[in-house]
């Protein structure tokens, strides 16, 4: 063969592969309305960059009659290539070729990639849209689930991993997304779940739609699986894009740097009437974050999930900073499980790679009732005590408006490790709120002369006490006068009074007693 033989041989070899199980069943995933992989690495990769690492891998199975079938590429497309100039490596299981179903080979490709994202210290994106277990290749598959389920658990807190679902993804295989720092889904394509519908049927005599089991908006409401809930591909690859520009590539780098233009000592004085003065009126805390942000840009996480927290990553003066806010619009901003489990997890993500923390309270306290209590809001509130308390990023805090109890403790305060703490005049901190603290000190004052507990006259006179006890203690003076607070400022004061914190806090450096690791309560 002469060497131009040889090179059109390679061509149609690489031509045939990268048609992946062909153009009927190419057709088919475009009718189910869903991208092929290949298609889907262009869209999310800067062009012309991708590069790609072991096209030409093959399974060596002979049960089933394997040995007979050609399974293009083990159903996988992985390699590395570019985001905006950033290195990433990728994979995206290509359906079309045995349901992107993991044998032996698919799943060596995925631990492959992981090792060299590990190694060059890169972010992992992985696309999936998998029938799972290749069922063939029996055990070799659940050992390849194993091996990446190992890795992705070493690279955890090393480089980020982003999984999109945009396909099913069922049994084991929904825990290599679950392990990683954010899962996408999309509407109406992306569906994960333990058992599918049928042996939901079969077991329990339940019905219950592939949607309704495990659709993107039952995780990204319920479950809170989806970090990221998408109308489409498009929106779910762009977004993919737009979190890697807040990322660090891996947790010793610095959080990234853009210059985005706007002044770091800019006023606002329409932040005075966006926080009311009235701690019962309720008020969008994502307004106050798009107020103090750079440009206003936040990339929101978890934003259908526990919605009386806010969490994401915002710029300050250039820098990628996690913020974590209380939302007084959603169960008037108390914390609960969810609340607790979405922000711990989010603080935790940030202190590993690097991203300093802002935090705005505005939080009456922890919500009460046997619900919560039955379900173990002691157990998953603990969790943000311990993540807040382990973090040592920068952290910087704002008292904005109520601030009680151990939720005052917990929305890290000076107490769990905060670096820099403001609050502004309206700010009310105390044990508990006014009309619980008159309830208890006054009771007997209030209930004289045969005064009905809680009746007209009794709400009356405490709210007469109610007031006495916010005047005197529910200011932020007094937690000034003690150092708990370091400044007390005006709301339109506050993205300059942050960034300069921020920028005070860069060489941060704290040490810890070395250990394994702690043992976070989950
Ligand atoms: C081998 C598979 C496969 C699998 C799909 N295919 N899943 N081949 N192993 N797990 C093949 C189909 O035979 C078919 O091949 C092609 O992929 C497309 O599948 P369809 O069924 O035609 O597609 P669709 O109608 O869209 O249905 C998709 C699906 C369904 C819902 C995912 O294929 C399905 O239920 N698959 C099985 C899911 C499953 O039970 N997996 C094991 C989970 S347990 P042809 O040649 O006909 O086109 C597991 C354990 C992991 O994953 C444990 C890790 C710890």
């Amino acid at each position: 063969m002469s060497i131009e033989e040889k090179i059109k041989e390679l061509q149609e070899r690489r031509s045939l592969l990268q048609k992946g199980g062909g153009d009927k069943r190419i057709e088919t995933q475009h009718e189910k309305g869903k991208l092929t992989g290949r298609e889907r690495l262009d869209m999310l990769l800067d062009s012309g960059s991708f590069q790609e690492i072991g096209l030409f891998r093959k399974h060596r199975v002979t049960d089933f009659g394997m040995e007979k079938m050609d399974v293009p590429s083990d159903g996988i497309v992985t390699g590395y290539g570019t985001i905006d100039g950033k290195l990433v490596y990728v994979f995206a299981q290509d359906f079309t070729v045995m349901g992107g179903s993991l044998g032996e080979v698919h799943a060596s490709k995925i631990s492959r990639l992981l090792d060299l994202a590990g190694k060059m210290g890169a972010p992992l994106i992985g696309l999936n849209d998998s029938g799972g277990a290749r069922i063939q290749e029996g055990v070799d598959s659940l050992k390849g689930y194993g091996d990446i389920f190992y890795r992705n658990t070493i690279y955890s807190g090393v480089v980020p991993q982003i999984t999109a679902i945009l396909g099913p993804c069922a049994g084991g295989a929904v825990y290599s997304p679950a392990i990683g720092d954010f899962v996408f889904m999309v509407k109406g394509i992306s569906f994960m779940f333990i058992t599918g519908p049928e042996v939901v049927k079969e077991v329990l005599s339940e019905d219950v739609s592939f949607e309704d089991l495990g659709g993107a908006t039952v995780h990204g409401k319920k479950s809170g699986l989806a970090h990221f809930v998408c109308d489409d591909e498009e929106e779910c690859l762009a977004t993919i894009r737009e979190l890697i520009g807040y990322l660090p590539s891996n947790n010793l780098e610095e959080a990234p740097y853009v210059d985005t233009g706007d002044d770091p000592t800019r006023v606002d004085a329409s932040m005075n009437d966006l926080i009311p003065v009235d701690p019962q009126k309720p008020y969008d805390m994502v307004k106050v974050i798009e107020h103090i942000a750079d440009n206003g840009d936040f990339l929101e996480v978890h934003g259908a999930f526990a919605k009386n927290i806010v969490v994401g990553f915002a710029r300050m003066n250039g820098k990628t900073t996690g913020i974590v806010a209380n939302q007084p619009r959603v169960l008037a901003g108390c914390l609960d499980i969810d609340s607790s489990d979405k922000s711990a997890g989010f603080i935790r993500f940030c202190d590993a790679f690097n991203i300093p923390l802002v935090t705005l309270v505005d939080v009456p306290g922890y919500l009460p009732g046997t619900i919560q209590e039955h379900a173990g809001v002691i157990r998953h509130g603990a969790k943000l005590l311990y993540a807040y308390s382990e973090a040592t990023v920068p952290k910087v805090t704002v008292f904005v408006r109520k601030a009680y109890g151990g939720a005052y403790i917990g929305m890290c305060s000076k107490h769990l490790g905060a670096d820099i703490i403001f609050a502004l005049p309206t700010t009310e901190i105390a044990v508990m709120g006014p009309e619980g603290a008159a309830n208890i000190i006054h009771r007997r004052e209030l209930m004289e002369g045969g005064v009905e507990y809680l009746s007209a006259e009794y709400l009356a006179k405490r709210k007469v006490k109610g007031e006495e006890y916010r005047e005197k203690f529910a200011t932020p003076y007094v937690a000034a006068q003690r150092g708990y607070v370091d400044e007390v400022i005006a709301a339109s004061d506050m993205r300059a009074k942050i960034i300069v914190a921020l920028e005070s806090l860069a060489t941060k450096r704290e040490a810890r007693p070395s250990k394994k690791h702690g043992n976070i309560p989950l």
